[in-house]
């Protein structure tokens, strides 16, 4: 499946991704993925102004695995927080990876659709969405609370 790409900027480019990118490089180190050997984290700043950070957790039933993503953001909802600010995805592979479907989908949950997803390597390079972008006609909340 082709899709038309953005051009990277860069995380520095603004001081949201940069705090965001200093932290998710610490849970890089921390991936569980013995499988894949790829390191995934995530950072999210919450309504809670706290950011959170998370890896990628694979599991020898391969169907365990959990995504950095919806690691960090189960962390910030357990806490307490409500809604997504920002959230950035760093992964350690060369090309920038984007989050995988499922977890756009939590990401609706807590996400508006102007909420800007940074998604990065860790050369600093950034391509940069509003959720919206990464998930058009989302199923979100507003169906069932409406
Ligand atoms: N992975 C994430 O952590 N986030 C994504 O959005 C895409 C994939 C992880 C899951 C698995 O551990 C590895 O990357 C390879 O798919």
């Amino acid at each position: 499946m082709s899709t038309t790409k953005k051009e990277p900027t860069f995380v520095t480019d603004s001081k949201i991704s940069e705090s965001l990118f200093t932290i998710a490089k610490k849970y890089l180190n921390r991936a569980h993925s013995p499988y894949s050997k790829v390191k995934v984290a995530c950072a999210t700043l919450m309504n809670d102004g706290k950011i959170y950070g998370g890896c990628n957790i694979e599991n020898a039933s391969y169907g365990g695995t959990i995504c950095a993503e919806r690691v960090a953001i189960t962390k910030a909802v357990s806490e307490g927080a409500k809604s997504i600010k920002a959230i950035l995805v760093l992964t350690n592979q060369k090309e920038i990876w984007p989050p995988c479907g499922i977890c756009r989908q939590v990401m609706a949950e807590f996400a508006k659709s102007k909420t800007l997803v940074f998604t990065t390597n860790l050369k600093g390079q950034m391509i940069t969405y509003n959720f919206s972008d990464l998930l058009p006609g989302a199923y979100t909340p507003d169906y069932l609370l409406k």
